[in-house]
């Protein structure tokens, strides 16, 4: 058996992509399966805490035991976390892939096709950063973010963790085909501001394990 040594704590995981209308029947999207925040939910819930996902459209099930809520778009996302973290979490991970743009408006009729032109333009407005939000709102004790990037990694994931005022980062090279969105395995280096672990390439379920882990030991140092 496992140890329920978070029993008593409240994790609240995001997961996922965001699907942004562009109008009834189109959106903007992206490759995340949601598999990397599923098992992140699943590894925190055996050891006993009480885990709520926040999850974008997926074709997972939920993990045993654990409260999801169902969102789509990212201003959805930001407030369903807010109101599960009403009572400040001791821990988010925001493992979602969050539109960073949404329509500026959508529109309420099925886009046509106009005869005259070969081209389109579609307006965009930014969306709120939803960990960054929640990170000034000090709505949980620990505040761990991933940071998807497909060159100089680690120094993009470092300027994330500040200017998001995080206190772990998660960088993960998505220009790597054989990790990261969509596949089973994944291989990561957790920052924080002054130290760096790189657990091997592994199953995103056993890579959970360890983030967990590593995630419960650096609270204990807060
Ligand atoms: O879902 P899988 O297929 O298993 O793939 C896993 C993953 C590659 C999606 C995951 O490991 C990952 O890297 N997730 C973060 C993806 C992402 O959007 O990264 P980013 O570098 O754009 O964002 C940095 C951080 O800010 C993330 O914690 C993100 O959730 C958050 N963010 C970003 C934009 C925004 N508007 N709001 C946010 O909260």
């Amino acid at each position: 058996p496992i140890q329920q040594d978070l029993a008593g704590q409240h994790w609240v995981i995001t997961a996922g992509p965001t699907m942004e209308a562009i109008d009834p029947v189109r959106y903007i999207s992206n490759h995340s399966s949601g598999k990397m925040g599923y098992a992140l939910a699943a590894a925190a819930q055996a050891r006993g805490a009480s885990v709520t996902l926040v999850s974008g459209p997926t074709q997972l099930d939920a993990p045993q035991g654990v409260k999801r809520i169902e969102i789509k778009s990212a201003e959805d996302m930001l407030s369903a976390c807010r109101e599960a973290m009403v009572k400040p979490a001791d821990v988010f991970i925001g493992a979602a892939a969050v539109a960073d743009f949404r329509m500026k408006e959508v529109a309420s009729q099925k886009m046509k096709k106009t005869g005259d032109s070969d081209e389109m333009q579609l307006t965009l407005v930014k969306n709120p950063d939803v960990i960054a939000t929640l990170s000034q709102e000090n709505t949980a004790k620990c505040m761990v973010g991933f940071a998807a990037e497909t060159q100089d990694v680690i120094a993009y994931a470092k300027s994330k963790l500040e200017r998001k005022g995080l206190d772990l980062i998660i960088a993960n090279d998505v220009s790597r085909t054989d990790i990261g969105f969509n596949n089973d395995e994944n291989q990561v280096t957790v920052l924080s501001k002054d130290q760096q672990w790189t657990p091997p390439k592994e199953s995103k379920s056993a890579l959970a394990i360890e983030l967990v882990e590593l995630i419960t030991q650096y609270q204990s140092t807060k």
